[in-house]
């Protein structure tokens, strides 16, 4: 999510991690920082806001240094400010550190150190891993033994980078889930969360394996493992172009931001479900208020509105909760009548959408709870909503949204478990939900594996005139997301419909060039879904079906089946169909010659009406 930079060698460390920092500029940020040595003592400059503001104050004198350690804040702890910016130190100023991830066990960490009278100045979970990491140096180890022994101690989605003020020549490193990369070079060494960021000085790379501690010398990297036994280093020729480097070595941002699910899967979670599998929601509505809304009015614009079909499908089935959805476009000048006692329930990627806000607005001049389902902190909806929830997808570039999606829906789902859990909803298991929801990310890996299949099947139907996305219950939700997507960024007409619907006049349509893609993965309505698909077959459509994995009754009423992992639950497989429909629409269009990740006349934030 966010951008890690470090260098030790003869060049001035401070302009090297500063153009490190410009390099990873594209993926967005909020606040950015450096930390270098100066005489005794570590100095750190930071911003909150674009790279250009901690360029005024760190450069309003010139700075010299050999080993520095840089980044930029994509916010997740705390709001986009000076204070929360990294890096941060620890409670004696002897180290200082940057991290890109959620520390999911910050609070209790937290609490302990505060109970053996450590201070903290910023909200971050950052900087309750500085602290742990300054008290184990304080027992006068080693550095590296200090982050490998730490390390141990932190839960969740991590990539940290410290050095320290006694030991001046090393950076030391080290990862679990979140990317960091090393690179190497002549009587010089440097670290990035991402490649682009040292190929301008080097192009041999180091992966850093999870768990494993990395010691940055100006004379050579060395490796530990998670038991501190020394580790061979592997180096590996990067000749990837500048260009394709930033996306991460895939052709377009579409494609990586796909592949980059499971990992926002896992995001999505990170610190929300406890040991005891309970939902953590910080920062919403205390529980008189859950048990007190009636209603639930959830209020979007496209992609986030389809997240929010999704969102009611699992109010209203879980918890028998009446809610609605409307497009913020409608609702704005709709004159909707809105209960006192209900919540509406803003959902955004970028929080900054014009009729959204507007929609916001009109909410709460009718004092109407609010809640925001955000992934941009600090944005104009983040700020406005009485309360919100980020979805912590990371900055998602593609104009077409696929990660935010995901993540959106996933937060809906901790949400309906939070009320569940609040409100001791009868029949609800929340514990089993939620060991489901903490192994998504692994069904979306298998998801993805289907990619061979989906590029030969693109291949098979790129030139068709019209393509129907059909479906019962939340499979219908999850077709009109993919009748977006292939109309958004491949251009060819789509349409979403409840299969049960197609008889009453879209059938019209259907001759035998004309594809429909079918959602069944939803064992209870499947023998339905497969008369529909019949109904398609029998005036010669193709069809295409979405199933879990056991079925087998699509066969026989389908041209081409494709197969996705079966949940514990039936909303999550329909959540899963979406990575399928997402790889569809993105080969399509690449074997079109589209503009993938920017399509004709589409923006990635619409703050216009
Ligand atoms: C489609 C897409 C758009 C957005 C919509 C709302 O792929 O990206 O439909 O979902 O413009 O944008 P946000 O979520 O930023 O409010």
């Amino acid at each position: 999510m966010c951008g890690i930079a470090g260098y030790v060698g003869p060049k001035n460390a401070v302009d090297v991690v500063f153009d490190q920092l410009k390099r990873l500029e594209y993926r967005g940020y909020d606040s950015a920082g450096i930390a270098y040595l100066q005489d005794d003592k570590i100095a750190v400059t930071k911003r909150a806001g674009k790279l250009s503001e901690l360029g005024k104050v760190l450069f309003e004198s010139p700075k010299q240094a050999e080993l520095a350690i840089a980044h930029s804040r994509w916010a997740t702890h705390g709001g986009p400010t000076d204070e929360n910016a990294h890096p941060h130190y620890d409670q004696y100023e002897r180290v200082a550190i940057i991290h890109n991830g959620i520390i999911e066990n910050y609070l209790e960490l937290k609490e302990h150190l505060i109970a053996k009278g450590h201070k903290f100045k910023s909200q971050t979970d950052t900087e309750v891993a500085a602290h742990v990491i300054g008290e184990e140096y304080a027992n006068g180890v080693s550095l590296e033994e200090a982050v490998r022994l730490s390390a141990k101690r932190l839960r969740g989605a991590f990539a940290l980078v410290v050095m320290s003020n006694t030991e001046k020549d090393k950076i030391v490193c080290t990862r679990n889930a979140s990317p960091l990369v090393l690179g190497m070079g002549v009587g010089e060494n440097l670290l990035a969360s991402d490649i682009p960021a040292l190929l301008p000085y080097t192009r041999e790379v180091v992966i850093v394996e999870e768990h494993v501690v990395a010691v940055l010398t100006r004379e050579g990297i060395s490796l530990i493992d998670a038991e501190g036994r020394s580790l061979p280093v592997k180096t590996t020729h990067i000749d990837w172009d500048i260009a394709s480097a930033e996306r991460g070595g895939f052709e377009h941002f579409m494609l990586k931001e796909v592949h980059e699910q499971p990992q926002v899967m896992r995001q999505v979670v990170a610190g929300r479900i406890d040991e005891k599998s309970k939902i953590r929601l910080e920062g919403i509505f205390g529980e008189n208020v859950w048990n007190e809304i009636d209603r639930v009015n959830i209020i979007a614009c496209g992609t986030a509105y389809h997240a929010g079909l999704m969102g009611k499908h699992f109010f209203e089935s879980v918890l028998r909760l009446p809610t609605d959805v409307y497009y913020s476009s409608e609702f704005r000048y709709g004159d909707p009548v809105l209960s006192p006692k209900s919540l509406a329930i803003f959902v955004s990627q970028s929080g900054e959408t014009a009729d959204t806000l507007a929609a916001l607005k009109l909410c709460k001049d009718r004092r109407i709870r609010t809640l925001g389902i955000v992934n941009v902190i600090g944005s104009s909806i983040a700020r406005e909503c009485d309360r919100t929830i980020f979805t912590q997808a990371g900055p998602e570039i593609s104009v077409a949204s696929t990660k935010a999606y995901t993540a959106q829906v996933m937060v809906f789902a901790l949400l309906g478990l939070y009320i569940a859990q609040v409100q001791e909803v009868p029949g609800v298991k929340v514990e089993e939900w939620a060991d489901e929801l903490l192994q998504m990310d692994g069904f979306a890996e298998q998801c993805l594996k289907l990619e061979d299949e989906i590029v030969t099947l693109a291949g098979e139907i790129k030139d068709m005139p019209l393509c129907f996305f059909l479906g019962r219950g939340a499979d219908a939700f999850v077709a009109a997301e993919g009748a977006l997507k292939l109309k958004e960024i491949a251009y060819i007409p789509t349409q979403e419909y409840p299969a049960g619907e197609m008889k009453h006049g879209p059938l019209a349509l259907i001759t035998k060039d004309v594809v429909s893609i079918f959602g069944a993965t939803d064992p209870r309505i499947r023998e339905k879904v497969v008369s529909n698909m019949k109904e398609v077959q029998a005036r010669s459509g193709k069809v295409i079906a979405i199933v879990t994995e056991d079925d087998t009754l699509t066969e026989q009423a389908a041209d081409h089946v494709v197969r996705i992992p079966k949940t514990k639950f039936e909303f999550l497989n329909a959540l899963l169909a979406i990575v399928p429909l997402q790889l569809l629409s993105y080969h399509i269009a690449r074997l079109n010659g589209c503009e993938i990740d920017q399509p004709r006349n589409l923006a990635k934030s619409v703050t216009v009406e």
